[in-house]
């Protein structure tokens, strides 16, 4: 069912994503996650779990924000967010799998384990396209979680019809933007403002380079 309505958009703002046939009320509620569980070694030999999120998981949500430095938190909403609120917890672990997915990196043994890096998608006017943002864990960051999670992202978006990833990188996240770059040379760029400027990326070009 096709209905128009306000989201979230990845730093927070609300936007109008218009007729995206987003799911009914109702279908949302019986929501299931992809069954996606892949595995992501790291160059020093760590073994990773990559997963879709769940709403078992808004604790861990909580805890994995909390942790993050101040400097993290900017570069991720572009302004120092402090607190997570239950709308916040909505937007991030109760999704609807089709217009919105994200996909958490934990320690692969444990039950329940700590996120170490969340990233999500959600689908933008038009159609086949969805705003992408990503985070790390602090002291995980630099050592490739970033660009497998891209990766596995991409995957998923393109299972939902999607061909195009957006995102607002702030102008100085220079590993963002290497991460970008690396999975899509010919990506694209628009100066937004003194500060940020807008990516789009072929989901394609992200899968093929895999
Ligand atoms: C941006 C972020 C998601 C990337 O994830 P990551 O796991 O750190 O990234 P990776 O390790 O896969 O890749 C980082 C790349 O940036 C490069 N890099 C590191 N520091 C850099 C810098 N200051 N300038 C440019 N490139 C840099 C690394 O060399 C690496 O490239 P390589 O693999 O070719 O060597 C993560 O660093 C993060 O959470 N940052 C804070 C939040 C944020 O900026 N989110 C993005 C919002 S859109």
């Amino acid at each position: 069912m096709k209905s128009s309505t306000l989201v979230k958009t990845q730093t927070g703002f609300k936007k109008n994503i218009g007729s995206v046939g987003l799911p009914a009320k109702k279908e949302l509620r019986k929501a299931i996650p992809p069954d996606y569980r892949r595995e992501i070694v790291l160059a020093d030999g760590t073994r990773l779990m990559v997963r879709p999120i769940t709403c078992r998981d808004k604790k861990a949500f909580m805890r994995f924000h909390s942790q993050l430095s101040a400097q993290t938190r900017f570069l991720r909403y572009h302004y120092l967010k402090s607190e997570i609120t239950e709308e916040d917890l909505k937007c991030f672990c109760d999704l609807d799998y089709v217009n919105s997915i994200a996909l958490v990196v934990t320690k692969i043994q444990e039950k329940n384990a700590d996120i170490i890096a969340l990233g999500q998608f959600i689908r933008v006017p038009p159609d086949h396209t969805a705003e992408i943002a990503l985070v790390v864990e602090d002291s995980m960051q630099g050592k490739g979680i970033g660009t497998q999670l891209l990766r596995h992202l991409a995957i998923l978006a393109r299972q939902q019809g999607i061909h195009h990833f957006v995102g607002e990188v702030l102008r100085n996240n220079g590993k963002m933007l290497s991460v970008f770059n690396k999975c899509d040379p010919g990506l694209e760029y628009e100066v937004d403002s003194p500060s940020t400027c807008n990516i789009i990326t072929s989901v394609d070009q992200i899968i093929n380079g895999y």
